[in-house]
């Protein structure tokens, strides 16, 4: 049976109070330590990013996700190093508080532990991410200790990796526990400060989130793990295409955006709009 989850606090000046301080990587322990809930969503633009900053969120994800919601791309694969540099940049502007980590997409880091620093550097370099994250247990554990071991912080990611779509078959629930463990142990061996885990049963997210020091911040992973995370335009209601089960709907702005642009159309074709309130005499 599983325990109930633990109560929510937030970080030092975290949401909802949240004061302009930044928050940090050892931001991200202590709240472990301590027991408080950690918060990341999705950004991948300057506007986006400055109202999740507004709004308090500890930390901004600029996810390769951006492949299916900003691309119209099935998947994540055919996401670029390069387009990865350009939406950190815009996120990176309209942040003041929110610690941003950036994911390495596919291909930017498999090669070789070589070619994933030097990816990572860039990321850092180029676009100005905090942190950069990257999918993976054990098979990507010498690419995290090579970008650790340059002292870029990193957040891994297990469980359900999009990357892998194809092997997997799918986007499936990851039931191996023996391998999700292990893959967690090395990760966190590596030297990464958090790690994403994605698509797991609870009780298997509980178990891996007691079993490490890094906090953990899941997406389809149950209320044990140390954070959470998604993707803001699931959460927003803007993008339908997929809807999986894990994601709570917490507004429905997609109708809001046809709602008002049906009515801008409308007012335009029947000469109400420019009034004289939006007209220069
Ligand atoms: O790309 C992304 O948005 C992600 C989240 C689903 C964690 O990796």
């Amino acid at each position: 049976m599983s325990a109930p989850p633990r109560p929510a606090k937030s970080i030092p000046n975290g949401s909802p109070a949240h004061d302009a301080r930044p928050v940090t990587v050892p931001d991200f322990l202590a709240a472990k330590a301590r027991g408080s809930r950690l918060t990341m969503l999705t950004a991948y633009d300057y506007t986006m990013a400055r109202l999740l900053d507004t709004a308090g969120v500890d930390s901004i994800l600029v996810g390769d996700s951006l492949g299916m919601v900003v691309q119209g791309q099935p998947d994540s694969l055919a996401v670029t190093l390069d387009e990865m540099i350009y939406h950190t940049r815009l996120v990176m502007r309209g942040v003041r508080r929110s610690l941003v980590v950036v994911d390495m997409p596919f291909m930017s880091f498999q090669v070789s532990p070589q070619q994933a620093l030097e990816s990572a550097g860039r990321l850092i370099k180029e676009g100005g991410a905090h942190a950069v994250k990257l999918e993976g247990g054990v098979r990507s554990a010498a690419a995290v200790a090579a970008i650790t071991g340059a002292d870029i912080p990193l957040v891994g990611h297990i469980g359900l990796t999009p990357q892998s779509v194809r092997r997997l078959g799918g986007y499936k629930v990851q039931r191996d526990a023996d391998r999700l463990l292990d893959d967690a142990l090395a990760i966190e061996a590596a030297g990464a400060f958090a790690l994403v885990v994605e698509c797991v049963p609870t009780e298997l997210a509980q178990r891996i989130t007691a079993a490490l020091k890094i906090p953990t911040i899941g997406i389809g992973a149950g209320p044990h793990c140390d954070g959470q995370v998604l993707v803001t335009p699931d959460l927003l209601g803007l993008f339908t295409d997929l809807r999986p089960r894990f994601v709570k709907q917490y507004a429905e702005l997609g109708e809001e955006v046809t709602r008002a642009v049906e009515e801008y159309c409308r007012e335009v074709r029947g000469g109400q709009f420019p009034s004289a309130e939006y007209s220069f005499r």
